[in-house]
């Protein structure tokens, strides 16, 4: 048995960066989950996969709605991190964000954005794997310093050489 404290520990060690990953709800509304397991996939065709708990509110709204955009989160998205990490049905009260052509509830000053619809779903033992085809991406006009996630704290990636 691998103790859960130890594994967090461990893959807290890796550093990353983080998501918010937004669709509708029935009712139009927005809804989403941060989230650290992303992943590129395959290129041709695109696919791109993240990994949300199954005790996750979202992950059924995600998986209803069949499509959803992934934000890459800058630094100067704290906010919206921390927001879509709570629980609840208004995480994103005084979050600024807009629909796309596809549909997909859009948030601001993401250093990208993935529009998927969703390709296939697979077990991952406590956590899905959804798997989106990529629809649509989006880079801002000045690029945005992304956000890092490691050993439990957020900040901004420091300049590469
Ligand atoms: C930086 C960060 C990364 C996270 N990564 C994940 C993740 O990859 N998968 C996941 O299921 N939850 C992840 N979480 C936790 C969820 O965001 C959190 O459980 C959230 O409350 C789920 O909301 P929901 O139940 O409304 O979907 C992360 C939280 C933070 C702050």
């Amino acid at each position: 048995m691998i103790e859960p404290g130890i594994y967090k520990e461990v893959m807290g060690s890796f550093p990353s960066g983080v998501t918010v990953i937004t669709c509708l709800d029935e009712a139009g509304g927005i809804v989403g989950i941060t989230a650290s397991a992303f992943s590129a996939l395959s290129i041709d065709p695109a696919l791109v996969l993240f990994c949300p708990n199954y005790a996750s509110d979202s992950y059924p709204l995600l998986c209803a709605s069949k499509k959803f955009a992934i934000h890459l989160l800058s630094a100067d998205q704290t906010a919206e991190a921390y927001a879509f990490a709570g629980k609840g049905k208004d995480k994103a009260k005084g979050i600024d964000w807009h629909l796309s052509e596809l549909g997909n509830p859009l948030l601001s000053k993401a250093a990208a954005i993935i529009e998927c619809e969703l390709w296939r779903e697979y077990d991952g033992g406590d956590h899905a794997i959804i798997v989106g085809a990529v629809k649509n991406l989006i880079l801002p006009e000045t690029e945005m310093t992304p956000m890092v996630y490691h050993r439990g704290k957020l900040g901004a990636l420091p300049t590469l050489a």
